[in-house]
């Protein structure tokens, strides 16, 4: 069966409910951005998740929750601080990564010991996680290491010729992946920036929450892992202003918070100079440019101010050297 885009009417969520009971996938919409849904329980499932995205089964999957209540059926926190940070932050764009619970399948936390979990905020996402009662796994709705998509439309473009019953949401108002927070030790450590912020975390927490002492924030801790993630099918690079000022613009494709000027020759697109609203904006931005199928995107460098850090990663992640699954594509 070709892929069903279907609005988010009580019928429609109980079909996508009843599909992930039968060990189907839905495409999910969140506050952060889509996910390919499948029950997390269901091993041959999780795994169509794994075939569908091309990626690696040793990258774990986040199980998503209805509620914080489910929290012990997944995972065994060492302390209260997995408590604290569900009650303040929880439904919301935050993964906790804590011991894994006996039972939990080893698909989904690529065999770690570990397993991370999420309650999202998304209207559609909560229906869909009540309707069918246990865990969701749901890796973001694209192909491994590209961009996540944030409205339906991108997963359709993604996985159009799929087996694949998609609710549309609508656009994704974060736009960017979940903050994932490490619990699993008396540190915490950020693992991967997003809306939810450091500052954030350690006000609700009251103590200080560490960068990872090696990895930048976000690499999954697997061997053979890069840097590069979130790729348009374009190379980016990051220029500052002053360097983009500098340029004449035929022939380049660029991604600014400032203006094009007057004379400029080339394609560009403007995000707000606003770390949320650029966030918002930022994969749609990507894909806009690179379905025009540019020999780059230069990419305007944004602010080294505490807001702007899970939009700095994400393009900084854009713009590292690739893995060979993900080259990027001849511009012919
Ligand atoms: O916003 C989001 O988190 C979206 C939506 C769909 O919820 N999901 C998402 O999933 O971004 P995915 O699979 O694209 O990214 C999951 C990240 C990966 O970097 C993975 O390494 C990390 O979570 N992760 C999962 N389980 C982990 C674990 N046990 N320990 C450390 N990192 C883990
Ligand atoms: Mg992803």
């Amino acid at each position: 069966m070709p892929m069903e885009v279907l609005a988010p009417t009580p019928h429609n969520v109980a079909r996508a409910a009843e599909r992930l009971r039968a060990g189907g996938l839905v495409g999910m919409p969140t506050e952060t951005v889509y996910g390919l849904a499948a029950a997390a329980r269901n091993e041959a499932a999780v795994a169509s998740v794994f075939d569908l995205k091309g990626r690696p089964h040793d990258h774990p999957l986040i199980v998503h929750l209805a509620s914080a209540a489910q929290l012990l059926d997944w995972g065994v926190p060492l302390d209260e601080r997995a408590g604290v940070l569900a009650d303040a932050l929880w439904p919301g764009p935050l993964t906790l990564v804590v011991p894994r619970a006996k039972g939990v399948p080893d698909s989904v936390t690529g065999g770690q010991p570990t397993i991370a979990l999420r309650v999202p905020s998304h209207p559609v996402a909560l229906d869909l996680l009540k309707a069918f009662g246990g865990g969701v796994a749901a890796p973001s709705a694209n192909r491994f290491g590209r961009l996540s998509p944030t409205s339906a439309d991108h997963v359709a473009a993604e996985f159009g010729s799929e087996d694949l019953l998609v609710l549309d949401g609508g656009v994704c108002t974060i736009g960017l992946e979940s903050t994932i927070v490490d619990l699993t030790g008396p540190a915490t450590r950020l693992l991967r920036p997003g809306a939810v912020s450091r500052e954030e975390l350690e006000a609700v927490l009251g103590r200080c929450v560490e960068l990872p002492p090696t990895a930048r924030p976000g690499m999954p801790r697997v061997p053979g892992s890069h840097a590069s993630h979130y790729a348009p099918g374009a190379p980016t690079e990051l220029v500052t202003s002053d360097d983009l000022n500098k340029m004449k613009g035929a022939g380049l494709t660029v991604l600014a918070r400032q203006e094009a000027p007057p004379s400029w020759g080339g394609a560009w697109q403007r995000l707000p100079d606003d770390a949320a609203a650029y966030a918002a904006g930022l994969y749609a931005a990507l894909r806009r440019l690179d379905a025009t199928h540019p020999a780059a995107i230069i990419i305007e460098r944004v602010p080294e101010r505490p807001e702007w850090l899970a939009v700095r990663d994400r393009l900084e992640r854009a713009s590292a050297p690739r893995p060979m699954a993900a080259q990027p594509r001849r511009s012919a």
